[in-house]
């Protein structure tokens, strides 16, 4: 049985969500502000004949006729970066401002970090954290690309992260773009589906937790902590949230998010979560005609 089909009953047009599933996914880059001005990368692509249309909710982002940005001349000199669209959600959420300090807790290979410092003007400070050490250079390698230099690249275990060599005891913000089950990105890769199992979702949702709880412990009374993923599972998304709102001193708040989305649900399966999970945003492919995704945002109480 297609794994997506448990959702079926948490989707309000069946019909139209697995259409989309099955649809490639539209290739969007972002401007990268570092670099150059959404006008003038625009100018660039123009001259290099790549054909575009700006995404309606942020002049940044750009949906190109081809297929992969990685072959124009604006994408090797770091003005543009390959981002699915829902992905730019997140950074957007967090809103971070220049001279701050954030955190990402699972960062590679980068395409949020560097929205982060784009958003900061690259001033302030970044750790671009990761546990996956080829990943890592990947976010090095597009960091590098992109003009990047208020990033710190850490290699830690985001669950018992240390703050110890830093200069500093707490953030101001931070991300959590959990490893997840990937059910959402099924557009971009038709097979991510082939070795989906329940014990992987229980499993997944057991380190997205321990994540979690370090990034708001991590973050400064009154500091913000945004939670998303790819996936569908409520396991690894409302119950994550439902579970640090009973250990960890934050509570959900809103959000201005530009993309069509859903309440996060309330009850699944023979669980029922906090009612404030309700104010977490679900995005499924045919709203935006994006990736599947899920997003919540928590203010640190204490
Ligand atoms: C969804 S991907 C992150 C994508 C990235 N935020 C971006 O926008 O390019 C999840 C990442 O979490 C990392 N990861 C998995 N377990 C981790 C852990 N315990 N601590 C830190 N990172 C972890 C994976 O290596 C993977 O790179």
């Amino acid at each position: 049985m297609n794994p997506l089909e448990r959702y079926a009953p948490l989707v309000d047009d069946r019909e139209a969500f697995f259409d989309a599933c099955e649809r490639p996914l539209p290739s969007v880059v972002r401007v990268n502000t570092i670099r150059s001005a959404p006008d003038r990368a625009r100018a660039a692509l123009d001259e290099a004949g790549v054909g575009y249309e700006a995404v309606d909710w942020n002049p940044q982002l750009l949906r190109l006729d081809e297929r992969g940005p990685g072959t124009s001349w604006p994408y090797f000199h770091g003005w543009l970066h390959g981002q699915e669209e829902v992905s730019a959600l997140p950074a957007i959420a967090l809103d971070p401002q220049p001279g701050e300090k954030v955190w990402d807790s699972c960062a590679a290979p980068g395409s949020k970090t560097t929205q982060l410092s784009a958003m900061m003007d690259d001033k302030g400070v970044v750790i671009g954290n990761d546990n996956n050490l080829g990943r890592l250079s990947a976010l090095r390698h597009n960091a590098e690309r992109l003009g990047v230099t208020n990033l710190v690249v850490t290699k830690q275990d985001g669950r018992n992260f240390s703050l110890k060599p830093f200069g500093f005891k707490e953030f101001d913000r931070a991300i959590v773009d959990a490893p997840c089950s990937c059910e959402g990105t099924i557009r971009k890769n038709p097979d991510t589906l082939d070795q989906w199992t329940l014990e992987h979702v229980h499993s997944v949702a057991a380190v997205q937790k321990g994540i979690l709880s370090r990034a708001i412990q991590a973050t400064k009374p009154g500091g913000t902590v945004v939670y998303s993923t790819c996936t569908f599972a409520p396991e690894e998304n409302e119950a994550v949230v439902d579970h640090v709102l009973d250990t960890e001193d934050c509570e959900v708040v809103d959000f201005e998010n530009p993309l069509e989305s859903r309440p996060g649900v309330t009850e699944w399966e023979d669980d029922e979560y906090d009612p404030s999970v309700e104010r977490t945003h679900r995005i499924y492919p045919h709203l935006n005609d994006t990736g599947g995704f899920y997003c919540a945002k928590l203010e640190v109480t204490a």
